[in-house]
């Protein structure tokens, strides 16, 4: 099938990279010249495991790059509106972009058509695209607007989209849902995974993959609900690993005493310095806003960004805690994105926790593996970066974990000791046994589990008591 995918950010370029994986021909519009030239010139513009593989695999051939809008929708079936849905200063998403894109269709359309919410949306948009469309000039009968909601995490942005839990086509004729199901073939009839150059199976992947056909507005809402939900469960384990650190129990232990219960299960549980990413707390603050206008009010959600941004001050507290008074203290930090095996800083905890600690007087070298340039602009030379995790560490009086990247819970620990002034550890994504740092000989702090450390650990330090058996 012929597909057109508006918008070449994160969404837009890794669907338009697996649309054509899957067999279609694919033109992926774009208004920013610079990075339709890096693209033509086979640059990969994000850190996205198997990007660059299908760039190069499909490039020139199935899929193309262009900035002539009504060109594409000429010769495509499909328009995924893939483009950014910003925050407003209330917490709404601006949909402006999604207007001014459904204008453009509107004037191009020239046979029958189905124009597909990809980007995230509230859940009256499918029919605004409609009207805006109706509007514009276009006939009711030459188009159908549909909601096709990604569940895309980055990093694995690629497996997710050909391996996915389930795709969810949100569409309100049988016309229009045939040319979804026409589209995502090739994973739902499981055929794609025949393939012998087919992107490898990732463990815990079920094929084929449901798909799911629902109207478009509870499409809409499943997209939402979906990142609320696991925002919530974040937030949840996160309050739970407060407690933990007042008793003295082990946050671990509680969730997998949770996690196995298979009406919970053991995903998103993961503690930490909260969540961050362009996702979640712009989806959480646009659904609470949509929920108002639709006359709820889902304070539900309010708590969990409450304790969302806690988490990070709890954070703050628990390094004054472990240093005393952090004016004059140098600290080396590991991660800057605002996950593992990401290049992306938005919303990253890790950049909001430097600013404090910098307004606080500390010194910090940091070291993260793809996201250094992006950091250091938003971060200015306020922040040494360093070329790996050993040089973060050098001479610091802590170091600090804010990041889940594979790499740093493999660190060689010997050297790691050699270079800090001080063996101290604060992580804040739990990546090491506490007590093996303690007989490693590191005063290791982390969250919602007791601290460990070869000596009794004394004072404030805690809200994270010393475990008996991790002295050594
Ligand atoms: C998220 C969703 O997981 C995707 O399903 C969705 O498609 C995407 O948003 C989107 O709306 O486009 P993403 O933002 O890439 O994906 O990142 P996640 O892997 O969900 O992580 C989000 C944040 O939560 C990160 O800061 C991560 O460190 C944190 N997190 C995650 C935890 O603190 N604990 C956990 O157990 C899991």
């Amino acid at each position: 099938m012929q597909i057109a995918v508006v918008g070449s950010g994160y969404v837009g370029l890794v669907a338009g990279a697996c649309f054509a994986d899957l067999g279609h021909d694919v033109i992926v519009v774009d208004n920013d010249q610079k990075k339709l030239s890096a693209l033509n010139r086979g640059e990969v513009p994000i850190h996205e495991k198997f990007l660059p593989e299908l760039l190069h695999r499909h490039r020139g051939v199935r899929l193309k790059f262009s900035d002539d809008l009504e060109t594409a929708v000429r010769a495509s079936s499909a328009i995924f509106v893939a483009v950014g849905t910003p925050p407003t200063e209330h917490g709404e998403a601006d949909l402006s972009y999604v207007e001014s894109v459904a204008r453009g269709i509107s004037g191009a359309i020239n046979s029958y058509k189905v124009v597909v919410e990809k980007s995230t949306v509230p859940v009256y948009t499918s029919d605004w695209v409609r009207k805006i469309i109706l509007r514009n000039g276009a006939e009711a009968e030459e188009f159908d607007v549909a909601s096709n909601p990604e569940f895309l995490r980055e990093g694995t942005a690629v497996t997710d989209f050909l391996y996915p839990d389930r795709i969810v086509v949100g569409a309100d004729t049988p016309q229009c849902a045939a040319v979804l199901r026409e589209i995502y073939a090739p994973l739902a009839d499981g055929s794609y995974y025949m393939r012998p150059d087919a992107i490898p199976r990732p463990d815990r992947a079920q094929i084929p993959p449901p798909l799911i056909v629902t109207s478009a507005k509870s499409a809409e809402l499943i997209k939402h609900a979906s990142n609320a939900f696991l925002a919530m469960k974040i937030s949840f384990i996160n309050a739970v690993a407060s407690i933990c650190e007042s008793v003295g129990a082990n946050v671990q232990q509680v969730c997998q005493g949770i996690g196995t219960d298979s009406r919970i299960g053991p995903r998103f549980l993961s503690p930490g310095v909260g969540y961050g990413g362009s996702c979640f707390p712009k989806d959480l603050m646009a659904f609470r806003a949509v929920a108002r206008e639709c006359g709820y009010d889902f304070r539900l959600l309010d708590e969990v960004m409450r304790i969302n941004e806690e988490q990070r001050h709890r954070f703050i507290r628990k390094v004054r805690s472990a240093l005393w008074t952090l004016r004059g203290k140098k600290l080396g930090v590991l991660g800057l994105a605002f996950k593992g095996g990401t290049d992306d800083i938005r919303e990253s905890p890790a950049i909001l926790l430097i600013h404090s600690l910098l307004q606080e007087g500390c010194q910090i070298a940091a070291y993260d593996p793809a996201a250094r340039e992006r950091a250091q602009e938003a971060l200015n030379s306020s922040v040494t970066m360093t070329e790996d995790a050993y040089e973060a560490a050098q001479g610091a009086d802590a170091l600090l974990i804010l990041t889940e990247w594979e790499e740093f819970g493999a660190l060689d620990l010997n050297r790691l000791k050699a270079e800090l002034k001080y063996p101290i550890i604060i992580d804040g994504r739990n990546l090491y046994d506490p007590e093996i740092m303690a007989a490693a000989g590191f005063t290791y702090y982390s969250v919602g589990r007791p601290a460990a450390s070869p000596e009794p650990i004394s004072g404030r330090a805690a809200d994270t008591r010393t475990k008996k058996g991790t002295r050594s």
